[in-house]
């Protein structure tokens, strides 16, 4: 066993963990970040994307024994003083989620490709978007959310900028 601090949505955690096991088992089993997603277990859909120093990162991909010293973003760190991040409400305002079980790796890419400011067009978000995979909506409402979101953050940067 090898001891890890790992910082996770702002706290540090001290786990003594198996060199072999993946940030998404450790997030899951030993934090209790059940909103972190398990799919194909090995790289292909997406579903267990969080932040890793603020770029999306298949948690399947990576031992926990990796990350020390990064800071760490899951679904569960977003929502700011109860209010969703304007990524979280575009899914909402766009029933952009079925299941919703690869949900949570969708908001975390958009998150991560929107605030590195790496998204210029509605081909870019197509693009970012391709990266991981959902059974259930057919993408359209994913794409408008994402476009929403886009715009807001974008406006927002905008106003700070002043
Ligand atoms: S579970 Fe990680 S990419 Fe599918
Ligand atoms: S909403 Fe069901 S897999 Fe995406």
């Amino acid at each position: 066993m090898t001891s890890v601090t790992l910082s996770v949505n702002g706290r540090q955690h001290v786990v003594e963990v198996e060199p072999r096991r993946t940030l998404a088992d450790v997030l899951r089993d030993d934090l209790g970040l059940h909103g972190t997603h398990l799919g194909c277990e090995h790289g292909v859909c997406g579903a267990c994307t969080v932040l890793v120093d603020g770029d999306p990162t298949r948690a399947c991909l990576l031992f926990a024994v990796q990350c020390q010293d990064s800071s760490i973003t899951t679904i569960e760190g977003l929502s700011k003083d109860g209010a969703l991040h304007p990524v979280q409400q575009a899914f909402t305002d766009n029933f952009g989620l079925q299941c919703g079980f690869c949900t949570p790796g969708f908001i975390m890419l958009l998150v991560g490709a929107l605030e590195s400011h790496s998204v210029g067009n509605d081909e870019d978000l197509v693009e970012v978007l391709s990266s991981n995979l959902c059974r259930c909506t057919g993408y359209r409402s994913i794409l408008q959310a994402a476009k929403q979101a886009a715009a807001e953050l974008q406006a927002g940067a905008g106003k700070g900028a002043r």
